[in-house]
């Protein structure tokens, strides 16, 4: 693998592939470490908080509304200020490319007596947000965006009612967003999942002492609390490895040859295993081990090797909803297997960092690979020979990884364009790629 200059970087295909590694915290875990902790009363230690770029701008964010954040070398310390502590920043917040940033920190926005404006990247500002703007209008908060439905919002908050909703799209990030600003509400909010998502929200509430409550009904999962419970701080906290990162890596191990990983302690929470699921059925050599529970959320640690993929899947509904990240890297590891991927009912991918269906498609097919494009989704037919060819990160970092990894097992040399977007999620990338190849 060499690395041009930042923004390209060229893949060679490897002869064998080993490591034994640990990967920095779950992205969506350490977004609310560093909201929760800023929220709670006292001090919170976290450990292993992500690198990525996206995590950084949620600690940039917290401390532009006056919370006092150290960062040291795997250490962050925050100095809770409690939910009535929060100020009002002298600029505007930019979460970058952070969908996520943007999306909880809207809800804590709502709850506040001050007015905020909030924006992000390019991409950020072509994202839906209408999806969070309703249940806060609902609440009572007065929002303000561009066409009504797009970054930068500015937020006036504060007085707000509790609310029951029941969000119209699969989204943990509207999920939360709602329970967040219930804390700052008077009365129970309560959010109705149809389709279940990721509950590291509900997970780290129960953490810092909010009870949740969690009601099975006919429509689906009920969550609620109460506005104004006591918040404790997160105190010592590690978080999780992101399993979403070592997706890349599980995925590499089972299609290059000669292969064999150990990646520890990474999060293995059932709202997010699908992919770990999908892959085993499909005759993936993925072992679990030592799974053991941290601060509520499950941790394993994995071994995985080359196998031989077999099988014919069609996945949609909850499943998708449960690996709707992993799709770009499930789609790579598609093209080797002996049989077919479909994926359907996806249609969230084409409003995710970039139209990721499209990102996944155009650039399969610069890579020789026969594909099916659907509006709310795509199939694909293998095992395919990968052609090394330039390809286009369109400035997501899952589509730079999950193309770095076709490299790897592609004919001739693969070169990512815009490589550096990686750096979203995870920095190290091509380094601890490079340090398993050979
Ligand atoms: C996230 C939820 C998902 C996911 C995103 C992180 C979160 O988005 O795609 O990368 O941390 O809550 P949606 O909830 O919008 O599907």
């Amino acid at each position: 693998m060499t690395n041009q200059n930042l923004s390209r970087i060229n893949i060679s295909p490897v002869k064998r592939l080993r490591g034994d590694f640990h990967l920095p915290g779950d992205k969506s875990i350490s977004h609310r470490s560093a909201m929760f902790a800023s929220l709670g009363q006292g001090t919170s230690f976290i450990r292993n908080y992500s690198s990525a770029r996206d995590c950084q701008n949620t600690l940039d964010c917290m401390e532009a509304l006056g919370v006092k954040i150290t960062r040291e070398p795997n250490l962050i310390t925050i100095e809770g200020v409690g939910l009535r502590g929060l100020q009002a920043p002298t600029k505007i917040l930019d979460v970058g490319n952070s969908g996520t940033t943007i999306r909880l920190l809207s809800g804590i926005l709502a709850g506040q007596s001050f007015t905020t404006e909030i924006t992000g990247d390019e991409s950020i500002q072509r994202r839906p947000m209408r999806r969070v703007i309703d249940p806060l209008r609902l609440l009572g908060a007065n929002i303000e965006a561009t066409n009504e439905s797009f970054a930068p919002l500015k937020i006036a908050g504060g007085n707000l009612q509790a609310i029951e909703y029941t969000p119209p799209v699969a989204s943990a990030q509207v999920k939360s967003c709602v329970l967040l600003a219930g804390l700052f509400a008077d009365g129970e909010t309560a959010v109705v999942e149809t389709t279940p998502t990721r509950n590291h929200t509900e997970i780290m509430l129960q953490e810092c002492g909010v009870p949740v409550k969690l009601q099975p009904t006919e429509a689906g999962m009920r969550i609620s609390l109460q506005g104004w419970s006591e918040m404790a701080a997160l105190g010592d906290y590690t978080v999780a490895g992101d399993l979403s990162s070592a997706a890349f890596f599980i995925a590499a191990a089972l299609i290059a040859p000669d292969a064999e990983l150990r990646i520890r302690h990474i999060g293995v929470n059932p709202s997010r295993n699908a992919l770990i699921n999908v892959l085993r059925q499909l005759g993936g050599q993925i072992s679990i081990e030592d799974e053991r529970l941290a601060h509520g959320e499950p941790v394993a640690d994995f071994v995985v090797r080359s196998s031989q993929l077999r099988g014919n899947l069609e996945l949609n509904g909850a499943v998708v909803a449960n690996l709707i990240d992993e799709i770009p890297i499930l789609a790579v590891v598609a093209t080797q297997i002996h049989g077919s991927l479909t994926i359907r009912e996806a249609k969230e991918l084409r409003v995710k960092e970039s139209d990721r269906i499209r990102s996944i498609v155009d650039n399969l097919q610069r890579m020789g690979i026969e594909v099916e494009e659907y509006d709310d989704g795509l199939r694909i037919a293998g095992p395919q020979k990968l052609q090394g060819a330039t390809v286009e990160s369109y400035g997501d970092h899952r589509i730079a990884m999950a193309f770095a990894v076709a490299g790897l097992v592609a004919e001739g040399e693969t070169e990512i364009k815009d490589a550096e977007a990686a750096a979203v999620s995870l920095p190290e990338f091509y380094d601890l790629l490079k340090n398993c190849g050979d």
